[in-house]
């Protein structure tokens, strides 16, 4: 067995909470929810597997947090009351069931909507039109809108969704902890990123300006989440921009990781498309790397590709305390007992991309 299975099925600790081993479900929206934003039975037996199949954290898909503008998709699942926060204990209970933990990942669409119940129009940052076309995927077609550009009063009002999402998913819904989505070009990064925030006020400019709704979301979250971990995910990359890299290089992840970290997050969770590779073209240091330089007591959460022995290792020499799986945790639902086992591992295959309910698992049929 290669020796960094040994470290893959080791246990680990985020803040108190313990894991059985370091292997995590990334996060992956499934738009398989009801109309009205419930998680399903069928949800709950889709997320079972992962538990059942020996991974030590499974991280939801990105859940509204409010009735306003942070729906993203078409039969995404919410938490905004809490008849959607008791739809999710059939899935809390069933990963529980199996030794396992469970974290909601909370997530606002911002400009990237293209299916809400509450509202027709978007809103972000600024009212500049996302670049790309809305995910033909996820229900969407053509061009993303224009977005309203969020007033104090908006923003006041995204930070509390946060927060009452946090504190009815541990409340409520029995996650064990929250991870903020603010990677991907959601409504977080868009406030990061320099070209969708365009503001002159306390919300943008300089770079500092750009993270403080993260930092902001954060200690809401943080305060209505009790003792249950708290952390944040981060990319460079976005849904609608690939390529995407932070104009200020390395000094912005010393800004960045340096401020999540003085505002308490337990975990870090950095994705990008291959994990491993240097985050700027300028420069040796992956995202693991900066985030572990600069944010050195923090858990660090790694994604992207990470799915063989060799990039599993060196995901963990560069300061990875959990490696996270997406596509390969699709394909494979018992990774981990695969590695106990010495099973092979198989390919991905798009087909099970599509809804939950279409998958043919045998056991979701
Ligand atoms: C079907 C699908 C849905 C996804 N939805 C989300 C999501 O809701 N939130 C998120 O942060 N990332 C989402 N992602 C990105 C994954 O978490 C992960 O970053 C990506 O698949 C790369 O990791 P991998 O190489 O292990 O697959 C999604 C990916 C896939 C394939």
């Amino acid at each position: 067995m290669p020796f960094v299975h040994d470290t893959l099925l080791s246990p680990f600790d985020i803040g108190s909470l313990p894991l059985t081993n370091r292997l995590a479900v990334a996060p992956m929206t499934r738009v398989s929810a009801s109309a009205d934003g419930n998680a399903s039975q069928t949800m709950a037996r889709y997320y079972e597997r992962f538990a059942k199949g020996g991974f030590g954290l499974v991280i939801t898909e990105g859940i509204y947090t409010d009735r306003k503008f942070a729906q993203g998709y078409v039969c995404q699942p919410g938490i905004t009351d809490a008849e959607q926060a008791l739809a999710w204990q059939a899935t809390t209970r069933g990963i529980h069931a199996h030794n396992s933990v469970v974290f909601a990942q909370l997530m606002h669409a911002g400009a990237l909507s293209q299916g809400n119940r509450f509202v027709q129009q978007s809103a972000g940052p600024s009212a500049v039109r996302p670049k790309g076309e809305q995910m033909k995927f996820y229900y969407g077609d053509g061009p993303y809108r224009v977005p309203h550009a969020m007033t104090d009063e908006d923003i006041a009002d995204a930070i509390e969704g946060f927060a009452s999402a946090a504190r009815l998913s541990v409340g409520t819904a029995n996650f064990d902890g929250i991870e903020i989505h603010g990677a991907n070009g959601y409504l977080l990064d868009q406030f990061l990123t320099d070209y969708t925030n365009q503001r002159t006020d306390r919300w943008g400019g300089c770079l500092r300006n750009r993270i403080r709704l993260t930092l902001e979301v954060i200690k809401a979250v943080r305060d209505a989440a009790g003792v249950a971990p708290v952390g944040v995910r981060i990319s460079q990359a976005k849904v609608n921009d690939y390529q995407h890299k932070w104009a200020e290089g390395e000094a912005a992840a010393e800004t960045l990781f340096g401020s999540l970290a003085d505002a308490g997050v337990d975990f870090i969770h950095v994705t990008e498309f291959e994990a491993w590779q240097p985050a700027f073209p300028a420069g040796e240091a992956s995202l693991i790397s900066l985030a572990r330089r600069f944010a050195p007591e923090v858990a660090v959460i790694a994604n992207g590709g990470l799915h063989t022995p060799q990039h599993a290792e060196q995901a963990f020499n560069e300061g990875a305390n959990i490696i996270a799986l997406g596509k390969a945790a699709l394909a494979n639902p018992d990774y981990p007992n695969r590695l106990v086992n010495r099973l092979a591992i198989e390919d991905f295959d798009t087909s099970v991309l599509g809804p939950i309910a279409d998958i043919k698992h045998r056991e979701l049929v």
